[in-house]
C-alpha cells in the first residue's frame, strides 16, 4: 500500500496534538499509526519533502522523524523504492480490522481510539438529550416481560409497534406509509450501508452534493462506486446540475440530504424538491433522501420528504433517532416500498439479526415526547449557533458562513487556499478541525471547514480562541513552530 503525503497528513492530523519538539511529535504520531496497523507493514511512505510540504514543516523535521523510526526498525529505506514500513512480526503490532476502510479518510479514528488529547472540533456529534435517560429509566418490568416473552430477540425488520409508529408519522406528514414499508436499522449509517450493498454494484455511478455527509462518501467508496458531485447553496442541492448530469450519463443513485444537510445545515427549497422528485420519477433513478438531521431544524416544521412528492417507487427515505435524541441508541430506519424493504430486511438479518429491542422500546416512548424533545433541541441549538457565530465574529472576523437552518455545525469559509494546511498548523495550537475536503468526493472544498456548535460553552470559547491564535500565526506566514500553551 502506498500513502500519499496528503493521506498521511490527514491521518496524523486526526490522531491529535502532542507535546515536545516537532520531530518527536511526528515520529510519535507515525509510530502510533504503524503500531495500530493503520499504516500496515510494507506500506510505502511519501518522500520527506512531500510530507514536509503537506504538513507545513521543514524537511529536516521529517528526516529526523523517519530516522528515529528507522532506528526502531519500524521503517526501512529501500534503494529505489523509498521509505517503507518494515514487515509484520514486531512486538506490539496488530492489524486493525478497520485499517483498509480508514486509509485516506480516517473517518472513524477518533471513535475507535478514544478521545483526542486536544480540543476536538472535528466531530459535530450532538449531546444526549436529558429526556433519554429519563425515559430509559422509566421502562417498567412489565414492559420487559412483554418484550422478552413476546419476542426471541431476533427481529431483523424491527419491533412492529415502532414500525407502525413511524409509518403513522409519515402518513400524517403527507407520505402514506404502512408498517411493512419501514425497516428499523442500527442507525442511519447502517441504513446507508444496506442500501449501498443492496442497490449498487462496483463501478456504479452515484451523484452526491459537495459537500456532503462523509459517512455516505465512505460507504460509496468502499463499494467501489464512482462518485460525481454537484454543488449546493442556501437552497440545497443544485438540481439543475443534477439534470445536466442525467443527460450526460445517468447515475444509478442520487444521494441527497433534503431536510437539514450535514455539514451546511441547509434545507432543499420547495421548487428544487419538486424538480428532483420529478426527475426521480422520469428517469427511474434510485434517490436516497437522507433526513437523519430533520429533527434538528431550528425553526418551522420540516417540509414533506421527497417520497411525498413523487410516485416513484425508487425513493428511499432514511431517518434517525441520533440527532434529535441520542446516537447511542443506534436507531435509524429506511422507508421504501414493501418489496425493497423486504429485500433490505433480509440483508439486515444476515448482517446483525436485528437492532436492539430495548433501544426500540425506549424509542417508542421517546416518540411520545417528540414535542418536548424538539423544543429542547431547538433551544440548545439556537443558543449554540448564536454563541459560535458571536465568537467567530469577534475573534475571526474574516471567516464567513451562511446561517444554517438546523444541524449542529457551521460550514465556514476560511480565506486560504488550503484549509488542509491550516488544519495541520492549528493542531499545534491544541485544536483539531477537519478540512472541507473530508466532506467532498473531489476535494473541491478545501477553503472550508466544519465547526460544531452543539458544544459546552467553555470548550467552544477555548476552541475558538485557539483557532484565532493559530490563524494569526498562519495568516501572517509565521510558519516557525510556536511553543504552544494549550491551557485555555
Ligand atoms: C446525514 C447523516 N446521515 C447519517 C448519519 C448517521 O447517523 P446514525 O447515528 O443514525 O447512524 C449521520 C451522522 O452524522 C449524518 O449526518
Amino acid at each position: 500500500m502506498r500513502f500519499t503525503a496528503d493521506q498521511l497528513a490527514g491521518m496524523l492530523l486526526e490522531s491529535g496534538a502532542r507535546p515536545g519538539p516537532l520531530h518527536r511529535r511526528l515520529s510519535e504520531g507515525l509510530r502510533e499509526l504503524i503500531d495500530l496497523g493503520e499504516i500496515p507493514p510494507e506500506s510505502v511512505l511519501p518522500s520527506e519533502r512531500a510530507l514536509a510540504n503537506a504538513l507545513s514543516l521543514s524537511r529536516t523535521t521529517v528526516v529526523a522523524a523517519y530516522h528515529t523510526l528507522r532506528q526502531e526498525d519500524r521503517l526501512e529505506r529501500r534503494q529505489g523504492s523509498g521509505t517503507r514500513v518494515t514487515g509484520s512480526g514486531r512486538p506490539g503490532h496488530r492489524e486493525t480490522v478497520s485499517s483498509r476502510a480508514l486509509v485516506g479518510d480516517h473517518a472513524g479514528a477518533q471513535f475507535l481510539h478514544g478521545p483526542l488529547p486536544t480540543m476536538d472540533f472535528s466531530t459535530a456529534a450532538l449531546p444526549c438529550l436529558d429526556l433519554v435517560p429519563e425515559v430509559a429509566a422509566g421502562l417498567t418490568r412489565a414492559e420487559y416481560d412483554i418484550l422478552t416473552a413476546g419476542y426471541h430477540g431476533y427481529q431483523p425488520r424491527g419491533l412492529p409497534a415502532l414500525r407502525e409508529r413511524l409509518a403513522a408519522a409519515y402518513s400524517q406528514h403527507g407520505v402514506p406509509t404502512t408498517a411493512d414499508q419501514i425497516l428499523i436499522t442500527s442507525g442511519a449509517q447502517q441504513a446507508l450501508e444496506l442500501i449501498t450493498h443492496g442497490c449498487l454494484q462496483p463501478g456504479d455511478s452515484v451523484v452526491t452534493e459537495a459537500p456532503t455527509y462523509r459517512g455516505a462518501l465512505e460507504a460509496f467508496r468502499l463499494a467501489n462506486c464512482r462518485i460525481r458531485s454537484v454543488p449546493c447553496d442556501d437552497n440545497g442541492m443544485d438540481v439543475e446540475r443534477v439534470e445536466d448530469l442525467l443527460t450526460e450519463r445517468p447515475p444509478r443513485l442520487i444521494y441527497v440530504q433534503s431536510t437539514v444537510h450535514n455539514p451546511t445545515g441547509m434545507v432543499l427549497a420547495d421548487g428544487r424538491r419538486c424538480r428532483l422528485a420529478r426527475l426521480a420519477e422520469r428517469h427511474q433513478i434510485i434517490v436516497v433522501d437522507d433526513t437523519a438531521l430533520a429533527g434538528t431544524l431550528i425553526e418551522g416544521s420540516p417540509p414533506t420528504p421527497l417520497a411525498g412528492l413523487s410516485t416513484s417507487e425508487r425513493i428511499l427515505t432514511i431517518g434517525s433517532m441520533s440527532k434529535l435524541f441520542w446516537s447511542g441508541l443506534r436507531l435509524g430506519w429506511i422507508r421504501g416500498t414493501a418489496q425493497v424493504v423486504s429485500r433490505l430486511a433480509q440483508m439486515k438479518g444476515m448482517t446483525d439479526l436485528g437492532t436492539s429491542l430495548v433501544s426500540q422500546q425506549i424509542a417508542i416512548h421517546l416518540l411520545d415526547r417528540l414535542p418536548d424533545a424538539q423544543a429542547t433541541r431547538r433551544r440548545e441549538l439556537a443558543e449554540g449557533l448564536a454563541a459560535l457565530t458571536g465568537l467567530l465574529g469577534e475573534h475571526l472576523p474574516d471567516w464567513t458562513w451562511r446561517t444554517p437552518r438546523g444541524g449542529a455545525s457551521l460550514w465556514v469559509r476560511i480565506p486560504t487556499d488550503s484549509v488542509t494546511n491550516f488544519a495541520h498548523f492549528a493542531v499545534r495550537f491544541g485544536v483539531a478541525i477537519l478540512p472541507g475536503t473530508a466532506f467532498s468526493p473531489d476535494s473541491v472544498t478545501d477553503d472550508h471547514t466544519r465547526l460544531p456548535y452543539a458544544l459546552p460553552r467553555t470548550a467552544m470559547v477555548a476552541g475558538v480562541q485557539r483557532l484565532a491564535r493559530a490563524w494569526d500565526g498562519y495568516a501572517e506566514g509565521h510558519r516557525a513552530i510556536p511553543t504552544v500553551a494549550v491551557t485555555t
